[in-house]
């Protein structure tokens, strides 16, 4: 793939690494390109990161066909830059893109495009401890129409962000709220595409589980509202009696390059994985018997998170008396080992940026 270079007359100051955040600062670039039906991807381009105008009539304005990605790359103690199974990524986009109707953006341009771009912003790849340059690519409907039907032009575009840990309580544990009156998926729907609806759809639960002193909310399914599902932000998992529960990929959960990775690693040391469904009313049960020994969400952003409390229905269950457990700890010191390329890659997943 061709792409054009746009050079920007003066760089941009860069943010402390100390008080990075998530998604505050943005680098000196992006990348660009447009689809057109007829013609295909054209016009490559690496351009100043700035505002971008579209007509308001645009297709995703209205109708939110927009499907996005979330990916990091590392700075390795030997200075070198690295991504994490870029390949998934591309391959979950084009998935979400089949359910929204929205054209392909094949996973070697997607790979290729992540890193021209990375490697143009690497001294924008922060080096302090637990910091990282999220990458967000994502794809929208550019079509000027207010017909609702499959639009004719699109544009996918990466930018990237120097971030710290997602939540301000970094490796500590967050407080989440089971949200049980509103849903975010359904089968059939859109729950395993990552698209910018679905996250509009949660926000009203966010609210909530903000207003109750949560930092997220955990979703149930969307039919009889019992089983547990995701977090907003995260997959979730649990360990109840040494064996560890986390919802099935079937059609209403977000299939996370981080659970996926999780989940390999578990069964390598031994941990018996149920991906299986996991009723509110028995994961309760299990915390008030003293049998839901860790919690943790997994995600590109949030990476592994504890949790050490879960609210339902008014009800508070503390798990591991509100600390980190050790598997989740063993955990984030072997995935984040893994992707600052701290311990060896047995499994295959890095990839040099150069
Ligand atoms: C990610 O983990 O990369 C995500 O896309 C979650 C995001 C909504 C912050």
């Amino acid at each position: 793939m061709e792409i054009r270079f746009e050079k920007r007359e003066q760089l941009l100051e860069k943010p402390d690494q100390k008080a990075l955040g998530f998604g505050k600062y943005f680098t000196d670039y992006m990348f660009v390109m447009d689809y057109d039906a007829g013609q295909g991807w054209h016009d490559a381009r690496i351009v100043p990161h700035a505002a971008i105008s579209m007509m308001p009539a645009g297709v995703v304005l209205h109708y939110a066909q927009e499907t996005f990605e979330g990916l990091k790359a590392y700075r390795r103690a030997d200075g070198k830059i690295q991504l994490f199974r870029p390949e998934m990524n591309a391959r979950r986009m084009m998935k979400s893109n089949d359910r929204l109707c929205m054209p392909q953006f094949p996973e070697d341009m997607f790979v290729e495009a992540v890193k021209a771009l990375v490697n143009v912003e690497k001294d924008w790849v922060p080096s302090e401890p637990d910091t990282s340059l999220y990458i967000r690519p994502f794809m929208f409907a550019t079509e000027v129409s207010l017909g609702v039907h499959m639009a004719n032009s699109y544009c996918f575009m990466i930018i990237l962000s120097p971030v710290g840990a997602y939540y301000e309580e970094g490796l500590n544990p967050v407080k989440i709220m089971v949200e049980d009156q509103y849903v975010r998926a359904v089968k059939g729907g859109t729950g395993f595409a990552k698209c910018g609806g679905n996250y509009a759809g949660s926000i009203i639960g966010q609210v909530q589980a903000e207003k109750e002193g949560c930092a997220q909310v955990l979703w149930l399914d969307g039919t009889e509202r019992k089983y547990v599902e995701e977090v907003g932000s995260m997959n979730i998992m649990f360990k109840i009696d040494g064996e560890i529960y986390t919802a099935p990929i079937e059609g209403t959960v977000l299939p996370g390059v981080t659970r996926d990775s999780i989940i390999h690693i578990l069964k390598d040391w031994g941990y018996k994985v149920n991906e299986t469904r996991l009723s509110i009313d028995d994961l309760m049960q299990a915390g008030r018997d003293g049998r839901l020994e860790e919690v943790f969400g997994t995600g590109t952003a949030a990476v592994i998170s504890p949790v050490g409390a879960l609210r339902y229905r008014g009800e508070e269950i503390t798990v591991n008396d509100f600390k980190i457990g050790d598997l989740t700890q063993k955990l984030y010191d072997c995935l984040t080992g893994i992707q600052w390329g701290k311990i060896e890659d047995k499994y295959g997943w890095t990839t040099m940026v150069d």
